[in-house]
């Protein structure tokens, strides 16, 4: 058993985190998280309407009566999704964990609080995790430059970002980005950090709803197979390397700007990557923690043996530093 403040502020047994994933964090995944131990989160805007994700918690709750939680993406776009009903959808289904990203988590706070709700945000540099816990969220979750998704535009990667981020929160914080076993669990441990949260391993689980084209070419997939896009448009995302990413870069290296890319990054085409399993769709997330993922098992086995393989580690290490 690693028992942190982490496990201990949200009532989990691991400390193991399954991130929010646009179009995989649906019921099945989170919930085999979950029952294992974890914490299993449903991601709110892969549902249709606030309806949806009522039904889609209570699927989750059908496959465990353990603690699940909810992510809440804030992007900034044109025409924002109804971001405050997919929050009260969440605390109507009975939601006490939300993980907030993408952008300040403020307006919705008092909210969440009144209906006693802990809130982790997900934020990728330390002055944004110092300013979440100024603000009152529970927990951090610190987001490294190895990560699938949006890393930011900093690019420190968690071997300093996380140490840094220990150094300047009380709130209890979990390391994310780069971590596919009990290798990166001992270490963020070490680093400082009250667990981890991992989103590429668990897309590459047999719960995970995505094509087993797309969970075979990450195992097939290297550290070096991943493309970051956007950077000219300061809105940086890793995502596979394929055809679509190198038009991405190379139209936006020439000068391109947002509408010279829009068709080809539309989110419609990533979803056919995970539904159709063509890899050529459209883009879609990874991280460079690809490199060392080599199967494809359940998500309640991933939970158990990177605790197990951490436990072992942090054992032979302190047996290491004893006098004899
Ligand atoms: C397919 C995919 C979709 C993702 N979608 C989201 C999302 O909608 N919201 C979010 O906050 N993070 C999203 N992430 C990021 C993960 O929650 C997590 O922070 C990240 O994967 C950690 O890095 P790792 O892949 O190296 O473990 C996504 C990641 C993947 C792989």
């Amino acid at each position: 058993m690693i028992s942190t403040r982490f496990t201990e502020a949200f009532g989990i047994e691991h400390p193991v985190v399954q991130g929010g994933m646009m179009w995989v964090g649906r019921a099945e995944l989170a919930a085999a998280v979950s029952e294992a131990g974890g914490l299993g989160i449903i991601t709110a805007l892969t549902q249709p309407t606030p309806g949806d994700l009522v039904r889609e918690v209570a699927r989750a709750r059908r496959l465990t009566d353990k603690p699940i939680g909810v992510n809440l993406t804030i992007l900034p776009t044109i025409s924002p999704p109804p971001y405050e009903d997919y929050l009260r959808a969440a605390i109507d289904a009975g939601v006490t964990i939300l993980e907030t990203a993408g952008a300040n988590p403020a307006p919705y706070l008092d909210l969440l609080k009144t209906h006693g709700v802990r809130v982790i945000h997900k934020c990728t540099s330390v002055r944004h995790a110092v300013k979440a816990e100024q603000i009152g969220v529970d927990a951090v979750s610190i987001d490294g430059f190895e990560c699938a998704g949006h890393p930011g535009e900093d690019d420190i990667g968690g071997l300093v970002l996380i140490p840094a981020t220990a150094d300047r929160l009380s709130i209890p914080f979990i390391a994310s980005g780069g971590i596919a076993d009990g290798r990166g669990l001992a270490a963020a441990l070490a680093l400082g950090a009250d667990g981890v949260n991992m989103g590429s391993r668990f897309l590459c689980s047999v719960e995970a709803p995505v094509d087993e084209a797309v969970k075979r070419r990450i195992v097939e997939g290297t550290e070096r197979d991943t493309q970051l896009i956007f950077r000219t448009l300061g809105n940086t995302a890793r995502v596979a390397t394929n055809g679509v990413s190198r038009e991405v870069v190379r139209i936006l290296d020439a000068g391109g700007d947002f509408a010279s890319v829009r068709e080809l990054v539309a989110g419609a085409r990533g979803r056919r990557v995970f539904e159709e399993g063509d890899l050529e769709a459209g883009i879609w997330s990874v991280g460079v923690v690809q490199g060392l993922i080599r199967d494809i098992p359940p998500a309640g086995e991933i939970v158990r043996r990177t605790v197990a393989e951490a436990e072992d580690i942090l054992r032979r290490r302190s047996l290491a530093v004893t006098p004899v």
